[in-house]
């Protein structure tokens, strides 16, 4: 785990005073490195959020202020919620803060609570937390003025289980899958009632933000795409690991900082599993910025990127994924559940060069119908990342139906998915 400089001033921020050798840091320290936590009104504390243009980190990229005056202008809020779920397999970034660096999300917690109405806060960990666990646990033992109490939920394992309707079901004593909306959270969430639910990195940027200011906040990043994020980066360099940086970075830059790729880059996978595949040369013209991103057809996502080197085969990496991704539906939305499965057998198939490329024709058709068609959007994110990998690796495609591949296996890391096959048969 690391922490880059780009050149800009003010980095690190959210990882300033880190310890190097991964011990917790303690209210003393954390209380050295920010100060108090300030007293504002919630108005304040909203206006101040709007003002830095501070978007949701979870992946949705939702801006916070609007979600946090949505939920301060009803009434009887249940609780703010943390999400801390991470169920990205890549993700690595709300892990490091929860286990690293706790009271700076519990500040923003607090301040969150207070700024909506919020009588408690729940931090919804992933099931495979035991360290981000006991660092909470560790760390709420000493926060005894914290204006209102913090109890720590064990999520439940999946994918899906990080997606707010999910968590809001498993809190509520249901089953951890997502549920049709509207209603949505900020209308009836815990206990049937308004709540703020809120990614583990957003609330900890509050807790700077409330501190020191939108100006402050501006003073790194872009005039649309303000402050610094945390990214976790993967694959194929050198020193992979949570970094965090300035919007408007260069991508090169930043896996340079990450000890540069092992090998030619061959392709980058931005925004996680949900996330598109951009060809290596491509990707190293790019900056961390919501427009550069776009217009490369990807988004930031839940900040993972993750380098493929040339020696890797991208098509079979992707069939990992789109098979765990497949064996990820909730099982709720027919087109989910069968359109995935059968998206799923047939890119296999593709990339092993058992179905004819024609097949790929069909495939974009298969994954444009189940496009919308959940309660959630995990099939909107599962056929973006087939679609940009049919495209990136699309000499593959055609590769395969003529000849072995001989690729070295790279292992993007998925969940404990029930992959059904060994992804690296051989291609026909
Ligand atoms: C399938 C799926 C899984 C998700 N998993 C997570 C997760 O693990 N952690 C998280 O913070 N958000 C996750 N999200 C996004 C949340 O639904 C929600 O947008 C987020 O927690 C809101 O916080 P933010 O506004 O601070 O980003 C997921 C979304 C989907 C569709
Ligand atoms: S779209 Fe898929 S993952 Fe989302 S709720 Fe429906 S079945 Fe579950």
């Amino acid at each position: 785990m690391s922490i880059i400089g780009t050149g800009h001033a003010g980095l690190p921020r959210l990882l300033a005073g880190m310890n190097a050798h991964g011990a917790t840091m303690t209210l003393t320290e954390h209380q050295q490195v920010h100060g108090p936590i300030p007293i504002r009104t919630a108005g304040e504390l909203i206006e101040v959020i709007e003002r830095s243009g501070l978007r949701g980190r979870g992946g949705a990229d939702f801006p916070t202020a609007r979600k946090l005056r949505a939920v301060a202008a009803r009434r009887r809020v249940s609780a703010v919620v943390v999400n801390g779920s991470e169920t990205e397999p890549a993700s690595g970034k709300d892990r490091l803060l929860l286990t690293r660096l706790p009271h700076l999300v519990l500040d923003g917690a607090v301040l969150a609570a207070a700024a909506v109405g919020a009588p408690e806060v729940i931090v919804h960990l992933g099931p495979g937390s035991p360290r981000a666990l006991a660092a909470l646990e560790g760390a709420l033992a000493l926060r005894s003025d914290d204006p209102v109490p913090t109890r720590l939920f064990a999520g439940a394992e999946g994918y899906v289980a990080g997606e707010e309707s999910a968590v809001i079901n498993y809190l509520n004593g249901g089953p951890p899958v997502p549920s049709f909306v509207p209603p949505l959270p900020f209308e009836r969430g815990f206990r049937g009632r308004p709540t703020l639910i809120q990614n583990a990195e957003t609330l900890a940027q509050i807790a700077l933000v409330a501190r020191f200011g939108d100006r402050w906040f501006r003073e790194l990043g872009t005039t649309a795409d303000p402050g610094s994020t945390l990214v976790t980066i993967a694959g194929a360099v050198a020193a992979p690991g949570v970094y965090e940086t300035a919007f408007g970075t260069p991508v090169g830059d930043l896996l340079a900082a990450a000890g540069g790729t092992r090998e030619p880059l061959q392709a980058l996978l931005v925004g996680g599993y949900f996330g598109t595949w951009v060809e290596g040369s491509l990707a190293l013209r790019l900056r961390l910025s919501r427009e550069d991103l776009r217009s490369a057809g990807c988004s930031l996502g839940s900040g993972v990127l993750i380098a493929l080197g040339e020696s890797a085969c991208g098509l079979h990496e992707s069939v990992r994924v789109v098979e765990y991704l497949a064996s990820q539906s909730a099982g709720q939305c027919g087109p989910c559940v069968h359109g995935l499965r059968a998206i799923s057998d047939l890119f296999c198939a593709l990339a092993d060069g058992a179905a004819h490329v024609r097949e790929r024709d069909r495939l974009v058709r298969w994954s444009e119908e189940v496009r919308g068609r959940g309660a959630c959007h995990h099939p909107d994110g599962a056929v973006r990342f087939v679609r940009s990998a049919l495209e990136v690796f699309a000499d593959d495609v055609e590769r395969h139906q003529r000849e072995r591949c001989d690729a070295v296996p790279a292992g993007l890391p998925v969940g404990r998915a029930r992959l059904g096959r060994d992804p690296r048969r051989r291609a026909a």
